[in-house]
């Protein structure tokens, strides 16, 4: 069968519709561009799905698991003033209303597509010479088109251990720990990257006993530090036993659950038995088929594609976006890209600009930052004045019983200009949207500080932290 292509010849033809592909194929198709974006990815009836692995594997799965989660621990916790008789956890019906909302919001992105005037195929691509890509879609023979630009968006997938196969079964990946039907008793997670301890304090708040096992010698390197430890002292206060500098060397799957046997520094090796183990160790762009072997595009030795300020690549009017170009995996970053190349294709001038992006780690607490760490401020020797707030000075915070963390803010100390800030505490992911902005603007911490904020409001807690930072 042929496959249903309208067109030979394309404007803009888009591979990969994760969130950076979709947002750049609708830019382009709104400015009267012809835009197809393909993209092979079916649910498990066979229904195509547009979205990407950040939103419909990752997002979607792990965001209703953790409030699911952070409901239940506190129900179970109880309240002042509200008392639980009986508290049922029923996975199944999560998961159903897991796959309803993957469909719902799958749906939504297509119909919005169609309105955009993007042309949608459920189907895979691969880039051949002379803006040439085949498209393969099932029981369909390939098919050739032509793109004046083509922007490459095919992600990235979990690393695996070689020493640990995955099964599907006891030994999984981050998109499978996500499907337990029922809550393991013991959970190994390996890797205390974001999604690890995203995974790691799902299950726990569910009743496992979780250990996560990480190589490096520090949680979070990248973060600021005092952030790190907080995070680190907070997952141990909830019985998460984070182990660093640990190496697995062997493992053992038997019937009930798998055996690592892993080595520290300076110890013996000693064993670790979880019913079920989870493989987060980070992720790796989607290159492998995404090329045929004579197209020269340039990637980097760790299988990024390299580009420019552009986000071209090394072959003109060829642009890559999202996972597969270095930086944070973040579906934000993948979006800030796409629409850098949708302004690039249309003639206007624009650059990525990858300082003022903000991280978040979707763990409870939350944790989220912008700017600069402390750390990196020291070894650059740019001088600096810095605050730290915790929650507990903050009343929304108090009568809500969610005071745990801190605000910190950096400031130069001669100009004043907010060079970063990192929270850790309750809706960081969302209060660091504030601070995103102050950067943007290159605001000082009095800007922040005279900046008048509702009371009683969690957001406050920036005004106050840039409060005791004019004070200090
Ligand atoms: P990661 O790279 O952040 O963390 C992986 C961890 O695994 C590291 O701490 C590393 O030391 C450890 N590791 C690697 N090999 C190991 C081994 N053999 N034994 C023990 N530990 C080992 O990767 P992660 O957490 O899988 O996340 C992948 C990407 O997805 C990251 O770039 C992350 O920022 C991104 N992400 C973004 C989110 C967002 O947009 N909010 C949410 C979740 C993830």
């Amino acid at each position: 069968m042929k496959t249903q292509i309208k067109h030979q010849s394309y404007d803009v033809a888009v591979i990969g519709a994760g969130v950076a592909g979709i947002t750049v194929a609708q830019l382009c198709a709104r400015q009267g561009l012809k835009t197809i974006l393909m993209d092979p990815t079916r649910d498990h009836e066979g229904n195509p799905l547009a979205g990407g692995a950040s939103l419909l594997n990752g997002c979607i799965p792990a965001k209703i698991l953790l409030q699911l989660s952070h409901e239940y621990h506190q129900l179970q916790q109880g309240r002042p003033g509200l008392k639980t008789k009986a508290l049922e956890l029923d996975l199944a019906t999560a998961h159903a209303h897991i796959d309803n909302t993957i469909r719902r919001i799958s749906n939504q992105i297509t119909a919005s597509l169609s309105n955009s005037g993007v042309e949608f195929l459920c189907a895979s691509g691969r880039l051949l010479e002379g803006k040439q890509i085949e498209i393969t879609a099932l029981n369909h023979e390939p098919a050739l088109i032509t793109a004046e630009h083509i922007v490459l968006a095919s992600g990235s997938h979990s690393m695996t251990l070689p020493s640990l196969p995955l099964d599907g079964n006891r030994v999984v990946d981050p998109i499978d720990a996500m499907r337990f039907t029922e809550v393991p008793k013991t959970l190994t997670v390996i890797g205390a990257g974001a999604i690890g301890l995203e995974i790691a304090g799902i299950w726990s708040r569910f009743g496992s006993q979780v250990t996560v096992l990480d190589a490096q010698n520090s949680l979070l390197p990248f973060a600021d530090q005092e952030i790190a430890n907080e995070m680190l002292a907070s997952y141990r206060r909830r019985g998460i036993d984070i182990r660093l500098q640990a190496w697995v060397k062997q493992a053992k799957i038997d019937g009930h659950g798998v055996t690592l046997t892993c080595q520290y520094p300076d110890q013996p090796p000693s064993d670790l038995y979880g019913d079920k183990v989870v493989v987060a160790i980070g992720r790796i762009p989607n290159t492998e088929t995404l090329f045929a072997p004579e197209v020269d595009v340039v990637l980097d030795e760790n299988g990024y594609v390299h580009v420019d300020e552009q986000c071209m690549t090394n072959l003109p009017e060829i642009f890559a976006v999202g996972d597969l170009v270095l930086g944070p995996m973040m579906a934000h970053k993948g979006i800030a890209e796409a629409r850098v190349v949708a302004d690039t294709i249309a003639g206007k001038a624009a650059q990525m600009e990858y300082t003022i992006l903000p991280s978040v780690i979707y763990t409870l607490p939350e944790v989220a930052w912008i700017g600069r760490t402390e750390e990196a401020l020291v070894a650059a020797g740019v001088p600096h004045r810095k605050s730290i707030t915790p929650f507990t000075d903050n009343p929304k915070a108090l009568v809500h019983g969610m005071a745990e963390g801190f605000i910190k803010i950096l400031a130069h100390a001669e100009t004043d200009r907010i060079l970063g800030i990192h929270i850790i505490g309750p809706q960081a992911c969302e209060l660091i949207a504030e601070a995103v902005l102050a950067m943007e603007y290159s605001a000082s911490s009095e800007d922040l500080a005279d900046t008048i904020h509702a009371f009683p409001s969690l957001s406050d807690v920036l005004r106050q932290a840039a409060l005791m930072l004019q004070e200090s």
